[in-house]
């Protein structure tokens, strides 16, 4: 068999994914599965790094499963599993930090800014988070992480680490790189077109969820920010009707210049009206899906059993590797 680029790529369970990331990220996860092999991994105990309420952490672990196979990602050509389930990530991140300057992770930006909106809770385990990120890639000898920038930096200690730990021990760890494929389209917050839609956005105005309904669409996608012309154009100067526009042809497969053309003699109103109705089509089905799998536990419960041991079979060679090089006493079985 032709050997496939293993991709391993990993979201935190914290609520509601929203059309940013939809449309962004997980819709392009389901045209690399043919291609690819993946591992799309629940990562909880990323999660906990900031306070979490535990009933609502258990939800949302189990809302963003449902969310990942209602969008198609399929969990027998995939590997879809719950971080925690995997006892290795834990263990080798312990390793890892042993291999980690503290002076690295001090430059990590977003522990700078995280630290900073949460300076009452500043753990050990906001400050190794990328350590625990370096071993969830690294587990697996992933070739590829579809990463957004926010996440870069991450990526590079990542390299750095395993490469800095190959240097001492021998080839042990492969040395991922940025997946740079069909990017995704960039959506942008409805209310501030500077800022990327983000589920974490307080302004409920700025962000579509997965599971909004359609009156709710249609009236965030109406009240959108635009701007005092009235020409459907895409340009810099246009940053809402921009994004409105990449909205709109992302979930419609049109090009931009077609959506243009289409629009041309249309005033704002009619176009968003057009807007909200895409996006209202592209949801739907997912939404049904949704509430289709909620009712199905079984089926759930097996996927994650199923994703948890191929994940596990795949961890444990890796992690054993790591165990013998660095000098640890074999297990006695
Ligand atoms: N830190 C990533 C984020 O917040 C999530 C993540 C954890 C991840 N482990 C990963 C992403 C490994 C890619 C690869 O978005």
């Amino acid at each position: 068999m032709e050997e496939r680029k293993r991709i391993f790529s990993g979201m935190q369970p914290s609520g509601m994914i929203t059309l940013g990331n939809y449309l962004g990220a997980l819709k392009n996860w389901t045209n690399l599965q043919d291609e690819y092999d993946c591992l799309y991994c629940i990562v909880d105990m990323h999660a906990i790094t900031v306070r979490q309420d535990p009933v609502k952490l258990r939800k949302q672990c189990k809302d963003l499963l449902t969310q990942y196979l209602a969008v198609g990602i399929h969990p027998e050509k995939n590997i879809i599993y719950y971080q925690s389930h995997v006892s290795q990530h834990a263990e080798l991140s312990w390793i890892l930090n042993c291999y980690t300057y503290m002076g690295e992770l001090n430059r990590m930006t977003q522990f700078k800014d995280k630290a900073a909106k949460h300076s009452d809770n500043i753990n050990a385990g906001l400050y190794t988070y990328p350590v625990l990120m370096a071993a969830d890639i690294l587990l697996y000898q992933t070739d590829l992480v579809p990463v957004g920038e926010d996440q870069r930096q991450h990526l590079e200690i990542t390299r750095d680490i395993a490469g800095r730990f190959n240097a001492l021990y021998g080839d042990t760890f492969k040395i991922p790189e940025a997946y740079i494929g069909k990017v995704g389209a960039r959506v942008m917050a409805l209310q501030d077109p500077s800022k990327k839609m983000s589920k974490s956005d307080e302004n409920q105005n700025n962000t579509i969820a997965l599971m909004d309904d359609p009156a709710v669409i249609m009236n965030k996608v109406k009240r959108a920010v635009t701007d005092s012309e009235n020409e459907v154009r895409y340009g810099e100067d246009k940053p809402g009707i921009s994004n409105l526009l990449n909205i709109y042809c992302a979930c419609t497969g049109k090009t931009i210049a077609e959506a243009e053309k289409e629009f041309s003699a249309t005033g704002y109103g009619a176009f968003k009206t057009a807007v909200g109705e895409a996006v209202v089509a592209e949801l739907e089905p997912v939404q049904k899906k949704i509430k289709e799998l909620e009712q199905n536990k079984d089926y759930l419960n097996e996927v994650i059993r199923n994703g948890a041991e191929r994940a596990g079979n795949l961890a444990a060679k890796t992690l054993t590797k790591v165990q013998k090089k660095i000098g640890f006493p074999p297990a006695i079985r």
